[in-house]
Protein backbone atom coordinates (compact mmCIF):
# COMPACT_ATOMS: atom_id res chain seq x y z
CA UNK A 1 0.00 0.00 0.00
CA UNK A 2 1.24 3.47 -0.70
CA UNK A 3 -0.12 7.03 0.38
CA UNK A 4 -2.16 8.86 -2.05
CA UNK A 5 -4.74 11.23 -2.43
CA UNK A 6 -7.91 10.53 -4.28
CA UNK A 7 -10.89 12.44 -5.03
CA UNK A 8 -14.61 10.72 -4.29
CA UNK A 9 -16.56 13.67 -5.66
CA UNK A 10 -15.97 16.85 -6.99
CA UNK A 11 -16.00 20.22 -4.61
CA UNK A 12 -13.45 22.54 -2.91
CA UNK A 13 -10.09 21.30 -1.79
CA UNK A 14 -11.62 19.49 1.12
CA UNK A 15 -12.36 16.70 -1.35
CA UNK A 16 -8.68 16.07 -1.85
CA UNK A 17 -8.69 12.57 0.59
CA UNK A 18 -5.39 10.81 2.05
CA UNK A 19 -5.69 7.25 1.47
CA UNK A 20 -3.46 4.21 1.22
CA UNK A 21 -3.55 2.59 -2.15
CA UNK A 22 -2.84 -0.72 -3.63
CA UNK A 23 -0.07 -0.79 -6.36
CA UNK A 24 0.17 -3.79 -9.11
CA UNK A 25 2.66 -5.21 -11.08
CA UNK A 26 2.96 -3.42 -14.03
CA UNK A 27 1.12 -4.85 -17.21
CA UNK A 28 2.58 -4.84 -20.79
CA UNK A 29 3.46 -1.81 -21.44
CA UNK A 30 3.17 -0.49 -18.17
CA UNK A 31 5.78 0.35 -15.68
CA UNK A 32 5.65 1.08 -12.06
CA UNK A 33 7.43 4.59 -10.76
CA UNK A 34 7.98 5.25 -7.12
CA UNK A 35 7.85 9.11 -7.24
CA UNK A 36 10.07 11.26 -5.56
CA UNK A 37 8.26 14.48 -6.19
CA UNK A 38 4.81 15.38 -7.53
CA UNK A 39 3.73 18.79 -9.95
CA UNK A 40 1.02 21.15 -8.64
CA UNK A 41 -0.55 22.46 -11.62
CA UNK A 42 -4.17 24.50 -11.90
CA UNK A 43 -5.27 21.76 -14.19
CA UNK A 44 -5.62 19.79 -10.97
CA UNK A 45 -8.07 21.77 -9.74
CA UNK A 46 -10.43 22.12 -12.71
CA UNK A 47 -10.30 17.73 -12.82
CA UNK A 48 -10.93 18.35 -8.31
CA UNK A 49 -13.84 20.99 -9.09
CA UNK A 50 -15.13 18.93 -11.87
CA UNK A 51 -14.93 21.86 -15.11
CA UNK A 52 -12.57 18.76 -16.45
CA UNK A 53 -14.18 15.87 -15.93
CA UNK A 54 -11.86 12.65 -14.86
CA UNK A 55 -12.01 10.37 -17.60
CA UNK A 56 -12.29 7.00 -15.47
CA UNK A 57 -15.07 8.76 -13.38
CA UNK A 58 -15.21 9.48 -9.27
CA UNK A 59 -13.17 8.02 -7.56
CA UNK A 60 -9.77 9.18 -8.70
CA UNK A 61 -6.33 10.04 -7.73
CA UNK A 62 -5.40 13.21 -9.61
CA UNK A 63 -2.36 14.96 -10.66
CA UNK A 64 -0.54 14.91 -13.84
CA UNK A 65 2.85 15.60 -13.79
CA UNK A 66 5.79 14.08 -11.63
CA UNK A 67 9.60 12.54 -11.39
CA UNK A 68 10.62 9.35 -9.65
CA UNK A 69 12.35 6.27 -10.37
CA UNK A 70 11.02 2.86 -11.96
CA UNK A 71 10.63 -0.27 -9.96
CA UNK A 72 9.25 -2.72 -12.17
CA UNK A 73 8.81 -2.57 -16.12
CA UNK A 74 6.10 -4.92 -17.26
CA UNK A 75 5.95 -7.11 -20.88
CA UNK A 76 7.00 -5.67 -24.23
CA UNK A 77 8.38 -1.80 -22.61
CA UNK A 78 12.12 -0.85 -23.72
CA UNK A 79 12.02 3.07 -23.63
CA UNK A 80 12.89 2.64 -20.18
CA UNK A 81 14.77 -0.13 -17.56
CA UNK A 82 14.41 -0.83 -13.75
CA UNK A 83 16.48 2.40 -11.69
CA UNK A 84 15.75 5.19 -14.84
CA UNK A 85 15.35 8.45 -13.45
CA UNK A 86 12.33 9.19 -15.34
CA UNK A 87 9.41 12.04 -15.41
CA UNK A 88 5.79 12.55 -17.25
CA UNK A 89 3.88 15.76 -17.89
CA UNK A 90 0.44 14.24 -18.84
CA UNK A 91 -0.76 11.20 -17.12
CA UNK A 92 -3.59 11.25 -14.27
CA UNK A 93 -2.56 9.95 -11.46
CA UNK A 94 0.33 11.45 -10.32
CA UNK A 95 -0.77 12.43 -6.69
CA UNK A 96 0.58 9.07 -5.12
CA UNK A 97 3.99 7.93 -4.00
CA UNK A 98 4.15 5.12 -6.19
CA UNK A 99 2.04 4.01 -9.19
CA UNK A 100 1.91 2.09 -12.40
CA UNK A 101 1.62 3.65 -15.56
CA UNK A 102 1.57 3.42 -19.14
CA UNK A 103 5.45 3.68 -20.26
CA UNK A 104 3.87 6.45 -23.09
CA UNK A 105 4.03 9.33 -21.43
CA UNK A 106 7.56 8.78 -19.39
CA UNK A 107 10.86 10.06 -20.38
CA UNK A 108 14.45 9.97 -19.11
CA UNK A 109 15.96 12.51 -16.85
CA UNK A 110 18.99 13.73 -17.62
CA UNK A 111 21.54 13.67 -14.87
CA UNK A 112 21.67 18.16 -14.77
CA UNK A 113 17.88 18.03 -13.96
CA UNK A 114 17.06 17.38 -10.26
CA UNK A 115 13.77 15.52 -9.30
CA UNK A 116 11.94 18.66 -7.68
CA UNK A 117 13.05 20.39 -11.25
CA UNK A 118 11.39 17.91 -13.18
CA UNK A 119 8.29 17.65 -11.33
CA UNK A 120 7.97 20.88 -11.60
CA UNK A 121 8.72 21.95 -15.42
CA UNK A 122 7.47 18.90 -17.42
CA UNK A 123 3.73 19.94 -17.80
CA UNK A 124 4.54 23.58 -17.32
CA UNK A 125 7.68 23.50 -19.08
CA UNK A 126 6.71 21.67 -22.54
CA UNK A 127 3.36 23.74 -22.43
CA UNK A 128 5.51 26.56 -22.58
CA UNK A 129 8.05 24.83 -25.09
CA UNK A 130 4.45 24.11 -27.86
CA UNK A 131 3.20 27.87 -26.71
CA UNK A 132 6.24 29.13 -27.94
CA UNK A 133 7.33 27.15 -30.84
CA UNK A 134 4.37 25.36 -32.59
CA UNK A 135 0.58 27.27 -31.07
CA UNK A 136 2.98 30.91 -32.48
CA UNK A 137 6.58 30.93 -34.05
CA UNK A 138 7.88 33.43 -31.68
CA UNK A 139 10.99 35.32 -33.50
CA UNK A 140 13.46 37.98 -32.12
CA UNK A 141 11.46 41.28 -32.61
CA UNK A 142 8.20 39.65 -31.55
CA UNK A 143 6.53 41.61 -28.53
CA UNK A 144 4.36 38.90 -26.78
CA UNK A 145 1.69 39.40 -24.07
CA UNK A 146 1.95 36.85 -21.01
CA UNK A 147 -1.36 37.07 -18.99
CA UNK A 148 -0.29 36.11 -15.26
CA UNK A 149 3.54 35.92 -16.16
CA UNK A 150 4.77 35.29 -12.29
CA UNK A 151 3.02 31.52 -12.42
CA UNK A 152 4.29 28.14 -13.09
CA UNK A 153 3.73 28.82 -17.04
CA UNK A 154 3.93 32.53 -17.08
CA UNK A 155 7.70 32.73 -15.41
CA UNK A 156 8.93 29.89 -18.21
CA UNK A 157 7.43 31.67 -20.78
CA UNK A 158 8.92 34.76 -19.97
CA UNK A 159 12.44 33.50 -19.78
CA UNK A 160 12.11 31.12 -22.96
CA UNK A 161 10.46 34.10 -25.13
CA UNK A 162 12.95 36.39 -24.14
CA UNK A 163 16.21 34.74 -24.77
CA UNK A 164 14.47 33.93 -28.27
CA UNK A 165 14.68 37.83 -28.25
CA UNK A 166 10.99 39.00 -27.77
CA UNK A 167 10.23 41.85 -25.88
CA UNK A 168 7.66 40.86 -23.17
CA UNK A 169 4.99 41.88 -21.47
CA UNK A 170 3.67 40.71 -18.72
CA UNK A 171 0.56 40.99 -16.31
CA UNK A 172 0.64 40.35 -12.59
CA UNK A 173 -1.35 40.52 -9.39
CA UNK A 174 0.74 42.77 -6.84
CA UNK A 175 4.34 44.54 -6.81
CA UNK A 176 6.27 41.72 -5.61
CA UNK A 177 4.88 39.29 -8.56
CA UNK A 178 6.26 42.23 -10.83
CA UNK A 179 9.32 41.97 -9.33
CA UNK A 180 9.68 38.40 -9.69
CA UNK A 181 8.52 38.58 -13.16
CA UNK A 182 10.95 40.86 -14.27
CA UNK A 183 13.61 38.74 -12.75
CA UNK A 184 12.80 36.25 -14.98
CA UNK A 185 12.80 37.98 -18.57
CA UNK A 186 9.60 39.97 -19.12
CA UNK A 187 11.10 43.53 -20.07
CA UNK A 188 7.41 45.29 -18.66
CA UNK A 189 5.22 44.58 -16.69
CA UNK A 190 0.85 45.32 -15.94
CA UNK A 191 -0.75 45.46 -12.49
CA UNK A 192 -4.11 44.16 -14.10
CA UNK A 193 -5.55 44.09 -11.25
CA UNK A 194 -4.90 47.86 -10.22
CA UNK A 195 -4.09 49.00 -14.35
CA UNK A 196 -6.02 48.99 -17.41
CA UNK A 197 -4.04 46.02 -19.07
CA UNK A 198 -5.17 47.25 -22.61
CA UNK A 199 -3.99 50.75 -22.39
CA UNK A 200 -0.89 50.00 -20.71
CA UNK A 201 -0.31 47.75 -23.53
CA UNK A 202 -1.03 50.76 -26.22
CA UNK A 203 1.34 52.90 -24.10
CA UNK A 204 4.60 50.41 -23.73
CA UNK A 205 4.30 48.90 -27.71
CA UNK A 206 3.54 52.47 -29.06
CA UNK A 207 0.37 51.87 -30.74
CA UNK A 208 1.93 48.89 -31.96
CA UNK A 209 0.05 46.19 -29.52
CA UNK A 210 1.15 42.30 -29.67
CA UNK A 211 1.78 40.03 -32.19
CA UNK A 212 0.59 37.06 -29.72
CA UNK A 213 -1.32 37.15 -26.32
CA UNK A 214 -0.63 34.03 -24.07
CA UNK A 215 -3.60 34.10 -21.83
CA UNK A 216 -4.10 31.09 -18.79
CA UNK A 217 -6.56 33.37 -17.12
CA UNK A 218 -9.45 32.84 -19.47
CA UNK A 219 -12.74 34.32 -18.23
CA UNK A 220 -11.38 37.27 -16.18
CA UNK A 221 -9.06 39.10 -19.06
CA UNK A 222 -11.73 38.15 -21.84
CA UNK A 223 -12.01 40.07 -24.34
CA UNK A 224 -9.92 42.77 -23.35
CA UNK A 225 -6.85 40.20 -24.34
CA UNK A 226 -8.01 40.80 -27.94
CA UNK A 227 -7.70 44.33 -27.61
CA UNK A 228 -4.04 44.01 -26.99
CA UNK A 229 -3.20 42.44 -30.57
CA UNK A 230 -1.92 43.87 -34.00
CA UNK A 231 -4.14 42.80 -37.04
CA UNK A 232 -3.91 39.25 -37.90
CA UNK A 233 -2.38 38.44 -34.05
CA UNK A 234 -2.89 35.47 -32.41
CA UNK A 235 -5.37 34.83 -28.95
CA UNK A 236 -3.40 32.06 -27.32
CA UNK A 237 -6.13 31.15 -24.88
CA UNK A 238 -4.51 28.15 -23.05
CA UNK A 239 -6.13 27.90 -19.46
CA UNK A 240 -9.19 29.35 -17.20
CA UNK A 241 -7.53 30.46 -13.89
CA UNK A 242 -10.35 32.52 -13.35
CA UNK A 243 -13.04 30.70 -14.97
CA UNK A 244 -13.50 29.08 -18.56
CA UNK A 245 -14.64 31.93 -21.12
CA UNK A 246 -18.41 31.70 -21.38
CA UNK A 247 -19.28 34.21 -24.48
CA UNK A 248 -16.59 33.90 -26.68
CA UNK A 249 -17.67 35.54 -30.05
CA UNK A 250 -16.45 34.77 -33.68
CA UNK A 251 -17.41 37.93 -34.83
CA UNK A 252 -15.02 40.06 -32.66
CA UNK A 253 -11.98 38.27 -33.99
CA UNK A 254 -13.40 40.50 -37.17
CA UNK A 255 -14.46 43.46 -36.00
CA UNK A 256 -10.93 43.75 -33.66
CA UNK A 257 -8.40 43.15 -36.71
CA UNK A 258 -8.57 39.62 -38.51
CA UNK A 259 -7.35 37.84 -35.62
CA UNK A 260 -6.78 34.45 -35.03
CA UNK A 261 -7.65 32.51 -32.12
CA UNK A 262 -6.59 28.98 -30.57
CA UNK A 263 -7.68 26.89 -27.19
CA UNK A 264 -4.61 24.77 -27.33
CA UNK A 265 -3.44 21.94 -24.80
CA UNK A 266 -0.48 19.91 -24.21
CA UNK A 267 -1.84 16.81 -24.54
CA UNK A 268 -2.55 17.08 -28.44
CA UNK A 269 0.56 18.46 -28.61
CA UNK A 270 2.88 15.21 -27.13
CA UNK A 271 0.02 12.29 -28.14
CA UNK A 272 3.09 10.38 -29.98
CA UNK A 273 6.08 9.00 -28.39
CA UNK A 274 8.57 11.22 -31.38
CA UNK A 275 6.54 14.74 -30.40
CA UNK A 276 6.94 14.05 -26.63
CA UNK A 277 11.07 13.16 -27.07
CA UNK A 278 10.90 16.11 -29.12
CA UNK A 279 9.36 18.50 -26.91
CA UNK A 280 11.35 16.95 -23.88
CA UNK A 281 14.09 17.46 -25.40
CA UNK A 282 13.99 21.19 -26.37
CA UNK A 283 13.08 21.44 -23.21
CA UNK A 284 15.81 19.90 -21.34
CA UNK A 285 18.22 21.53 -23.59
CA UNK A 286 17.03 25.17 -22.26
CA UNK A 287 16.98 23.91 -18.56
CA UNK A 288 20.17 22.07 -18.55
CA UNK A 289 22.00 24.98 -20.16
CA UNK A 290 20.63 27.77 -17.85
CA UNK A 291 18.72 29.74 -20.30
CA UNK A 292 15.38 28.50 -18.64
CA UNK A 293 15.44 28.14 -14.68
CA UNK A 294 12.64 26.54 -13.11
CA UNK A 295 11.74 28.28 -9.51
CA UNK A 296 10.19 25.60 -7.35
CA UNK A 297 9.12 28.31 -5.03
CA UNK A 298 6.45 26.05 -2.79
CA UNK A 299 7.07 22.75 -1.25
CA UNK A 300 4.19 20.68 0.59
CA UNK A 301 4.18 16.79 1.88
CA UNK A 302 1.43 15.06 -0.32
CA UNK A 303 -0.45 15.00 2.74
CA UNK A 304 -1.11 18.72 2.46
CA UNK A 305 -2.19 18.77 -1.01
CA UNK A 306 -5.52 21.20 0.01
CA UNK A 307 -3.83 23.66 1.02
CA UNK A 308 -1.76 23.35 -1.90
CA UNK A 309 -4.94 23.99 -4.17
CA UNK A 310 -6.12 26.52 -1.58
CA UNK A 311 -2.86 28.33 -1.92
CA UNK A 312 -3.14 27.97 -6.22
CA UNK A 313 -6.50 29.01 -6.09
CA UNK A 314 -5.64 31.98 -3.68
CA UNK A 315 -3.10 33.16 -5.92
CA UNK A 316 -0.54 33.14 -3.21
CA UNK A 317 1.49 30.59 -5.28
CA UNK A 318 4.51 32.19 -7.82
CA UNK A 319 6.37 30.12 -10.20
CA UNK A 320 6.36 26.27 -9.39
CA UNK A 321 4.87 24.12 -6.54
CA UNK A 322 5.79 20.65 -5.61
CA UNK A 323 3.94 17.95 -3.29
CA UNK A 324 6.69 15.60 -1.82
CA UNK A 325 5.06 11.86 -1.27
N1 LIG B 1 -3.51 24.27 -22.26
C1 LIG B 1 -2.41 23.76 -21.76
O1 LIG B 1 -1.71 22.98 -22.41
C2 LIG B 1 -2.00 24.15 -20.38
C3 LIG B 1 -0.92 23.54 -19.75
C4 LIG B 1 -0.50 24.00 -18.50
C5 LIG B 1 -1.20 25.04 -17.88
N2 LIG B 1 -2.27 25.57 -18.52
C6 LIG B 1 -3.00 26.68 -17.92
O2 LIG B 1 -2.08 27.72 -17.68
C7 LIG B 1 -2.53 28.52 -16.60
C8 LIG B 1 -1.42 28.63 -15.60
O3 LIG B 1 -1.23 27.37 -14.98
P1 LIG B 1 -0.22 27.21 -13.77
O4 LIG B 1 -0.39 25.82 -13.27
O5 LIG B 1 1.11 27.68 -14.18
O6 LIG B 1 -0.85 28.19 -12.69
P2 LIG B 1 -0.27 29.59 -12.15
O7 LIG B 1 -0.09 30.51 -13.32
O8 LIG B 1 0.90 29.32 -11.31
O9 LIG B 1 -1.44 30.10 -11.24
C9 LIG B 1 -2.50 30.80 -11.80
C10 LIG B 1 -2.29 32.31 -11.72
O10 LIG B 1 -3.35 32.91 -12.45
C11 LIG B 1 -3.58 34.19 -11.94
N3 LIG B 1 -5.03 34.44 -11.79
C12 LIG B 1 -5.72 35.41 -12.38
N4 LIG B 1 -7.00 35.37 -12.02
C13 LIG B 1 -7.12 34.36 -11.16
C14 LIG B 1 -8.23 33.84 -10.42
N5 LIG B 1 -9.45 34.37 -10.49
N6 LIG B 1 -8.00 32.78 -9.62
C15 LIG B 1 -6.79 32.22 -9.53
N7 LIG B 1 -5.71 32.68 -10.20
C16 LIG B 1 -5.88 33.74 -11.02
C17 LIG B 1 -2.84 34.30 -10.60
O11 LIG B 1 -1.70 35.15 -10.80
P3 LIG B 1 -1.80 36.73 -10.43
O12 LIG B 1 -1.97 36.82 -8.96
O13 LIG B 1 -0.51 37.28 -10.92
O14 LIG B 1 -2.99 37.25 -11.17
C18 LIG B 1 -2.41 32.88 -10.32
O15 LIG B 1 -1.20 32.82 -9.60
C19 LIG B 1 -3.79 27.83 -16.08
O16 LIG B 1 -4.92 28.42 -16.66
C20 LIG B 1 -3.64 26.42 -16.59
O17 LIG B 1 -4.85 25.76 -16.71
C21 LIG B 1 -2.68 25.14 -19.73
Amino acid sequence: MVAAIRIHRNGGPEVLTLEDVAVGSPGPGEVRVRHTAVGLNFIDTYFRSGLYPAPGGLPFIPGNEAAGVVEEVGEGVTEVAVGDRVAYGSSLGAYCAARVMPVAPLVKLPDSIADQTAAAMMLKGMTARYLLRQTFEVKPGHTILVQAAAGGVGLLLCQWAAHIGATVIGTVGSPEKAELARANGAHHTILYRDEDFVARVREITEGRLCDVVYDGVGQATYPASLDCLRPRGLFASFGNASGAIQNFSLLALSQKGSLYATRPTLFTHVATRPQLLENAADLFEVVASGVVKVPVNQSYPLAEAAAAHGDLEGRRTTGSSVLIP
